[in-house]
Order: structure tokens, then C-alpha cells, then sequence
């Protein structure tokens, strides 16, 4: 293509050769795209002013079809895909049916409008401009949409989409066809749940007709039972999108939940005990169980019965949700000792609540420090939130690791308590005041070092550690630092009791 022999015009000839890059359709010399796709095919003093970024239009809609000349021209057409010619001074003639002159020519001395546009303008639209001894040409798609088929929801039952809440449930929504290809979206209830789903789309001829499938992967939740599941169609042709949906019905073994405590029971009262648990489908068997221990249940009642101290129901909330009740009459102590179990069974498994209920208030965090319990109402409360009240809890006993770790770290304070009070005990340092008392972290270990020779370098050390007086530390008086320490022991007996 190049026949450059020197150097110089050989690196204008690579520069050329890779702007001719961008503009494959063009016969002439290009100058590098401006602004976007709009760009200037220029021959001698002659260039093109054409925007080759794709059309999209309705059937019935009017199609611009825009391109400028700058410069002398001799004349311009427009060239279909499918070999339909229009002279640009033929339509300005109002030679053709449906073609005419834009109303403004300026940049745009070849534009045509077609109105309506229809199926047959589809395609490929070139406008060639003939200048003194060649031509310009300037080539863009376009696309006549056609509307799509209705979404379908590829399911076995109409109904209602079954699913399990512990396998991945593919699910599909497809349109037949469109042009151009359709967008698929997904929503659960009024969440966008598209992020789980991949759309493919298949041209079904070489029109740029499209089938779409979207393919939604996702594990249903039990809290997402009796939602709507929507496919939701969006395409130039649609004013709206064109929904398809279905309700979910996600079946699940009733739902395990943490034990539950329920406080401040005045003694000779009636108590309702309400317990909320989901399960789908609805429980086949459910039954309350009490007794001295959850591991020795000594009687039961089927719901709804009474046996005149305990009184059973049940209240179907609807979506798998339940509240089961016990009301227990005239409340003793001797009903606060037992403990409660709610069996609940259905087809996917048997779940047991278990329930304490108590006559006392809810316990109290004592660690001031961390008392964002308080603000929990003191009805009923639960492990989940944080507060473990029941020894047959798993979660209240500390792992080894856990007992480790703080053995480790109880270790390194004593050390660094013992040498602190070991290097004052020898005047190797001369001790500053410090502000921060430490007195509710080493209360305990105290306990165990209270032994020996580290009980006199730990004494020593406390009016540093648990100063509450800068003149207390600086002066090192002793009968300070004694009060001090017998506070501490004071602190001490408080927690032991
Ligand atoms: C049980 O669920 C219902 C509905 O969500 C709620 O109004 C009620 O407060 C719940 N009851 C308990 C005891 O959590």
C-alpha cells in the first residue's frame, strides 16, 4: 500500500496506515477522529462529515439519516444493505414516497429523513459523496426494532416456584425473540436480585433478531417464603417493562432459635408464653414439654389442649410464620424450676425450642464498662443478643483456646506488674504519676499471686498501677499507698462475695 522510500515519509506513511485503522469503509485520506465517531474524510480540499455510531429505531418512526459535506461536491447518495439507492437531489425533489429533506442541511448537505421507517430499512445505510475524481464515503448501522415476545418463565408449576432453602435453585426467563436483544432483570419482592443472574442472548437469524435467556442462581431464603419472584422485561419498543412473575414457596425444616428466657413472672399470675418460630410446610406435629430438665421431660401437651395448669395454642401468622403459646395458670415457683420444650415438626425435620422462665429480673451486665445491655426490655431475652443466662447453653462455657489466651495474657500482667514493683521496690526508676486506673483488670489475679515474695513487689506496685492521686504516687507515701492497698482488698472481698 506504502511506496515511501525515505525514512521520514515512511514514518507519515505508518502514522497513515494506522489512522486508516479507524475508518476501514473510507476510500481517502482520514483525519483522526475528533469528536467521538464523528470524523472528516477529506479529499483535496473536499471532507465528509459523517457520525457512524449505530441507529436504533421504531417501526413507524421517523429516521434521520444525517451526513455533511465541507467543501465542493458534486452530488451525494444513500445506499441501503439491501441494494436501495436514494440520489440525495432526488429527495430533495420530492421524488420518493417517505423520503424527504432535513430541515436543517447545515453540516448535513447529504442528510435524508425517511418517515415512517419500516422493517426494510434495517440494515447497513453508506453515504457516498462523489467529489472532482472520486467519492467520500461514510457508512452507519441501523437497526428497526422489533418488539419482543412476551417473557416467559420457564417453571414446572405455574403456581408457585417450589424450592428447598439448602440447594441452589437455577431459574429461567426467556423471550423468543427481539431486536434488538431485550434486558432481563430479576426482583424478589422489591429487591433487585439480577447480580445472580446471567443473561445469554442468541441470534436466531441474520437480521439481529435476538433470543434471551437469563438464568437466576440463588439460594432462597425461609424469610423469603410467599415473596414474589418477577422477570422484568426492558426494550426500546416497550413504554414499560413487560413483567412475568411467580411466588416463591420455599420449604425449610422449622427454624432453630437460640434459647429463650422470659423474666420478671409474678408468682400467682397467668402467664401466656408466646414463641414465635417459622417452619414450611405447616408443622405436622407440635406438641410443649416440660420437666425438671430439657434431657427429662416428664409431660407433654399436644396444641391446642389444656390439662388445667397449662393451656396450648398456636396462631398461623401465614408465610411459614407461627406464634405457639402456653399459658401457664396461677404461676408458681415450681413452674419457674421447670424447663420448657416446643417440639415443632414437618416434613423436612423436628426442631426444639427450648424455653426457661423465671420470676426474677433479667440479669444485669455488673461491668459497667460495657453496659449496652441495659437498654434490652427485660421480657424476653435471648443468647443471640448477646447475654448467655443458661448453663445447657454450648455457647456460654469458653473454648480451651479462649481459657489459654487469657491464662497467657493474666501471665504476662503479673510479670510486668511484679517487675514494675520489683524495679520501684529497688529505686532503679523514678516513677511518674499515671492517670489510667487498672484496678478492675488485675483484681483477679491478685488472687492468685497473693503468695511469697511477688506479694511485696505487687503491693508496691498498686498505688502506680491503681493511683488515684498524682500527689499519692509522687510523695510514695506509705500510709497512702496503705490505704491503697487495703481499699484493694476491700474490692477484693466485694467480688469473692
Ligand atoms: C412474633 O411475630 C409477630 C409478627 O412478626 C410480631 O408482631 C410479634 O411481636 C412476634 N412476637 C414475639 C414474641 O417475638
Amino acid at each position: 500500500m506504502c511506496k515511501c522510500s525515505f525514512v521520514v515519509v515512511r514514518a507519515a506513511c505508518l502514522a497513515l496506515l494506522a489512522s486508516t485503522g479507524f475508518t476501514k469503509p473510507q476510500e481517502y485520506t482520514v483525519d483522526d477522529p475528533t469528536d467521538g465517531d464523528v470524523y472528516r474524510v477529506q479529499s483535496a480540499d473536499v471532507s465528509l462529515i459523517f457520525d457512524k455510531s449505530e441507529i436504533v429505531v421504531n417501526p413507524d418512526d421517523q429516521l434521520n439519516l444525517e451526513c455533511g459535506v465541507r467543501g465542493k461536491s458534486r452530488y451525494c447518495i444513500w445506499e441501503s444493505e439491501n441494494g436501495q439507492i436514494l440520489q440525495v437531489q432526488d429527495v430533495y425533489s420530492n421524488v420518493y414516497d417517505g423520503v424527504s429533506k432535513p430541515l436543517n442541511s447545515e453540516g448535513n448537505e447529504c442528510g435524508i429523513v425517511i418517515n415512517p421507517a419500516n422493517i426494510e430499512h434495517h440494515g447497513m445505510w453508506t453515504c457516498k459523496v462523489f467529489v472532482v475524481g472520486k467519492s467520500l464515503v461514510g457508512s452507519k448501522n441501523v437497526i428497526v426494532t422489533i418488539k419482543p415476545t412476551s417473557p416467559i418463565l420457564e417453571v414446572d408449576n405455574q403456581r408457585s416456584l417450589d424450592v428447598t432453602n439448602e440447594d441452589e435453585t437455577p431459574v429461567k426467563c426467556s423471550v423468543a425473540a427481539a431486536r434488538p436483544a431485550v434486558i432481563i432483570r430479576w426482583y424478589l419482592g422489591d429487591r433487585d436480585v439480577t447480580v445472580s443472574a446471567e443473561t445469554e442472548e442468541t441470534p436466531t437469524d441474520k437480521g439481529g433478531i435476538y433470543k434471551s435467556v437469563s438464568t437466576l442462581r440463588r439460594t432462597f431464603q425461609p424469610t423469603e417464603n410467599g415473596q414474589l419472584l418477577m422477570c422484568s422485561v426492558t426494550h426500546k419498543t416497550l413504554y414499560s417493562p413487560e413483567n412475568t412473575s411467580i411466588p416463591l414457596n420455599v420449604v425449610f425444616k422449622p427454624v432453630e432459635k437460640p434459647i429463650s428466657t422470659f423474666y420478671q413472672i409474678s408468682p400467682g399470675s397467668d402467664y401466656e408464653v408466646k414463641l414465635n418460630f417459622s417452619a414450611n410446610p405447616k408443622p405436622i406435629n407440635k406438641e410443649w414439654r416440660y420437666g425438671d430438665s430439657f434431657e427429662e421431660m416428664e409431660g407433654s401437651l399436644g396444641i391446642p389442649d389444656t390439662d388445667g395448669h397449662y393451656t396450648t395454642d398456636i396462631e398461623d401468622l401465614g408465610n411459614g410464620l407461627y406464634t405457639a403459646k402456653l399459658l401457664v395458670s396461677g404461676f408458681t415457683e415450681a413452674d419457674a424450676n421447670k424447663r420448657y420444650l416446643l417440639v415443632v415438626e414437618n416434613q423436612y425435620g423436628e426442631t426444639q425450642y427450648k424455653v426457661n422462665l423465671s420470676i426474677h429480673d433479667a440479669p444485669q451486665d455488673d461491668d459497667s464498662e460495657t453496659s449496652n445491655h441495659d437498654k434490652i426490655p427485660p421480657t424476653e431475652l435471648s443468647v443471640s443478643e448477646g447475654i448467655v443466662f443458661d448453663d445447657e447453653t454450648e455457647s456460654n462455657t469458653l473454648s480451651g483456646g479462649a481459657v489459654a489466651g487469657i491464662v497467657i495474657v493474666l501471665l504476662i500482667v503479673i510479670a510486668a506488674v511484679g517487675a514494675a514493683g520489683y524495679a520501684r521496690y529497688r529505686q532503679m526508676f523514678c516513677f511518674a504519676s499515671r492517670a489510667e486506673s487498672k484496678a478492675h483488670i488485675q483484681d483477679p489475679e491478685r488472687n492468685e499471686t497473693d503468695n511469697g515474695t511477688a506479694n511485696d513487689a505487687i503491693k508496691g506496685s498498686t498505688d502506680q498501677v491503681n493511683g488515684k492521686t498524682d500527689s499519692t504516687v509522687a510523695n510514695g507515701n506509705g500510709n497512702l499507698e496503705q490505704t491503697q492497698v487495703d481499699e484493694i482488698t476491700n474490692e477484693k472481698k466485694n467480688t469473692d462475695v
